[in-house]
C-alpha cells in the first residue's frame, strides 16, 4: 500500500517555504560514514520521499550526481521550482521500485519519509541498488513539535503546541506512528550486519510565530484535517498564532524565538 498524504498542490508550496532542512551535523555524520564504509568517490545519491527536495539539495555539494524521488507530483514541481542545483535529478517514483541498475548507488537517505515506505520491498530495493560498501541514512526528528524559548514562556508555548497535537491525534496515520518510534522496526529489519543509530543530536535555531504556523500547516495530519473541515483547521491556525502573540506581549507574528529539534539517523552499511 502506498500512503498518499502529499499530493495537494497547496500543500506542497507550504511545505517548501515551511520545512526544516536537516542540519549540517548530520550530514556530516553522514557523509563521515560513507566514508568510512565505502570511501570516496561519492557519485550517486539517492533521495527517497524527497518532498520539495531540502535533503536533495543539501547533498548536492557532495555528490556527482543525486536523484530525489517522491510518489507526489506537486512535492516534485515544487523541488524543481528550485533554481541553482543542476546535478539534482527529480523522478516521480517510490521507494519500493526504484529505477536504478543493481549496485549503481553510493547513499540512500530518506528524511521524515521512511516511515512511509513499505519497509520489506524498500529493504530488498536498498540491498539491490546499493553498491558493495554504499549506505542508507534514514534520518528524522523525534518530535513532531520542536521545543520552544522565548523569554520566560517557553514552557506556555510547547504547551499550545501539545494542544495542537491533540487536536490533530485523531487524524494522526499509523505510519506517523512508526515514525515517532524512531524507526526501531525497521532498523531490527535492515540485513545488514553493519548498521548504528545516531541518537539525540540536538539542533537549536530560530523561528517565528508565523514560519511556526506555516509548519503546523504542513504537516499531513493538519492538511488531513483541513480536507474534514476547511474553517475549523483554518480556525485552529488563527487561534494558535494569537495565543502565541498573547504568551509572548508581542503583536507581530514575525516575532523570533529560539527552537530546538532532536533529530536522529538509522545508518547502515551493504557488505563489501
Ligand atoms: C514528510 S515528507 C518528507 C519530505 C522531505 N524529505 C523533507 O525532509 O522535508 C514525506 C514524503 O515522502 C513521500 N512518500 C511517501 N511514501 C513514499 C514512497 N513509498 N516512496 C517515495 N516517496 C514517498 C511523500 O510524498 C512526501 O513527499
Amino acid at each position: 500500500m502506498t500512503y498518499r498524504f502529499f499530493e495537494g498542490k497547496d500543500h506542497a508550496s507550504v511545505y517548501q517555504k515551511y520545512r526544516f532542512t536537516p542540519p549540517d551535523e548530520l550530514k556530516n555524520i553522514i557523509l563521515q560514514y560513507l566514508d568510512k564504509k565505502k570511501g570516496k568517490p561519492h557519485v550517486l545519491a539517492v533521495d527517497l520521499g524527497c518532498g520539495t527536495g531540502q535533503n536533495s539539495r543539501l547533498l548536492a555539494p557532495h555528490f556527482q550526481a543525486v536523484v530525489g524521488i517522491d510518489i507526489s507530483e506537486s512535492q516534485l514541481e515544487e523541488a524543481k521550482g528550485v533554481p541553482g542545483y543542476p546535478n539534482i535529478t527529480y523522478r516521480k517514483g517510490s521507494a519500493e521500485e526504484l529505477p536504478f541498475p543493481d549496485g549503481s548507488v553510493d547513499l540512500l537517505t530518506a528524511a521524515s519519509a521512511a516511515h512511509w515506505f513499505d519497509q520489506s520491498r524498500f529493504l530488498a530495493e536498498a540491498c539491490r541498488v546499493l553498491k558493495p560498501g554504499g549506505c542508507v541514512a534514514l534520518l528524522d526528528y523525534t518530535s513532531i513539535f520542536p521545543r520552544l524559548h522565548y523569554q520566560d514562556c517557553g514552557e506556555r508555548l510547547d504547551h499550545i503546541c501539545e494542544e495542537v497535537r491533540q487536536v490533530l491525534l485523531p487524524y494522526t496515520s499509523n505510519r506517523v506512528a512508526v515514525g515517532s518510534g524512531k524507526l526501531e522496526e525497521l532498523y531490527s529489519a535492515i540485513p545488514f550486519p553493519d548498521k548504528e543509530r545516531v541518537e539525540g543530536l540536538q539542533v537549536n535555531s530560530s523561528t517565528s510565530v508565523r514560519n511556526l504556523m506555516g509548519f503546523i500547516e504542513s504537516l499531513s495530519t493538519f492538511q488531513d484535517y483541513k480536507k474534514k473541515d476547511p474553517q475549523t483547521a483554518e480556525n485552529l491556525l488563527l487561534h494558535t498564532q494569537n495565543r502565541f502573540l498573547e504568551e509572548m506581549g508581542v503583536k507581530s507574528p514575525d516575532m523570533e524565538m529560539k527552537q530546538e529539534l532532536e533529530y536522529f539517523c538509522v545508518l547502515a552499511s551493504k557488505p563489501l
